[in-house]
């Protein structure tokens, strides 16, 4: 595992650091990994500062207006399904621009459309299953005393807002590798979080919240659905997606680029956690 500073890291922390890196060590492009893990090295302060947000906020029952600003905000850093189709539209867009000239470029520029296709199909539910908006409701309603009002743009941080604006705007009006940048950094980083969060949650649940074990169950699938190897997965596909992409359209990888994305999401992530963990 990599060496942080010296102040002894929370077993969240630890925990966060250790999914992080068996996510990442999927990336084939040795170069690029390199960068993800030095990234990951220098946002240190950053990963403690998501991971003590969280154990704190999974401490106690802090009065509902808070309660709902978390699930406000929260959502908005890693709801992002639309964007990565709309990076995939792009990438098809620009297929069929060249595949008159150069069919077998076109080709690997659409496969990249479809590994990021892989990337949303739980979210989006193509499978049958409940679309994960509607599992984040449920747990978000449940653990803010049985209403929605969570869901009114009030209760968002604008820290969060300027997060998902940000990853928007970088898989939607940015060069497409951008995009595909910011999807390692965040298919990767999820895995981590949802991991760390998994016990913590489950803990709150029962201990705080007062939910017998099949509600608790119940209410937290949208955490579980995304545990045991879904995002992991999810990176693997933004890896291919990026590979096929560069094979499709000539693309270099641009490692100060990637350095650069991968850096701003976590200080961005942390602004969120920190702007929430103000609160209690
Ligand atoms: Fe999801
Ligand atoms: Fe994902």
């Amino acid at each position: 595992m990599i060496a942080i500073d010296c102040k002894v890291p929370s077993k969240a922390e630890t925990a966060m650091f250790v999914e992080m890196e068996d996510a990442f060590s999927q990336l084939e492009h040795l170069p690029l990994r390199g960068v993800l893990l030095d990234s990951l090295r220098s946002e240190s302060e950053s990963v403690r500062a998501i991971s003590e947000s969280f154990v704190h906020f999974l401490r106690a029952k802090h009065p509902v207006e808070v309660r709902r600003k978390f699930f406000a905000s929260w959502q908005r850093t890693n709801n992002s399904a639309m964007s990565v189709e709309g990076l995939a539209n792009r990438i098809t867009k620009q297929a069929e621009e060249t595949s008159n000239a150069d069919a077998g470029r076109a080709l690997s520029m659409f496969r990249s459309a479809g590994r990021l296709n892989r990337v949303a199909d739980e979210d989006l539910g193509v499978g049958g299953q409940l679309q994960h908006f509607e599992l984040y409701y449920r747990m978000a309603t449940e653990f803010t005393d049985h209403d929605d009002l969570w869901q009114s743009r009030q209760y968002c941080l604008n820290s969060a807002k300027e997060f998902k604006s940000w990853l928007d705007l970088s898989r939607l009006r940015d060069p497409i590798t951008t995009g595909l940048f910011s999807l390692l950094v965040h298919e990767g980083y999820t895995h981590a979080e949802l991991e760390m969060i998994a016990p913590l949650f489950g803990t709150w649940a029962a201990d705080v919240m007062g939910l017998s074990p099949k509600e608790a169950r119940k209410v937290l699938a949208w955490i579980t659905v995304h545990n045991g190897g879904t995002e992991k997965s999810h990176f693997a596909h933004s890896c291919a997606a990026l590979s096929h992409y560069c094979e499709g359209s000539g693309s270099e990888v641009d490692l100060a680029v990637a350095g650069e994305i991968f850096r701003s999401y976590l200080q961005r992530k942390a602004a969120v956690m920190k702007e929430l963990h103000e609160l209690f």
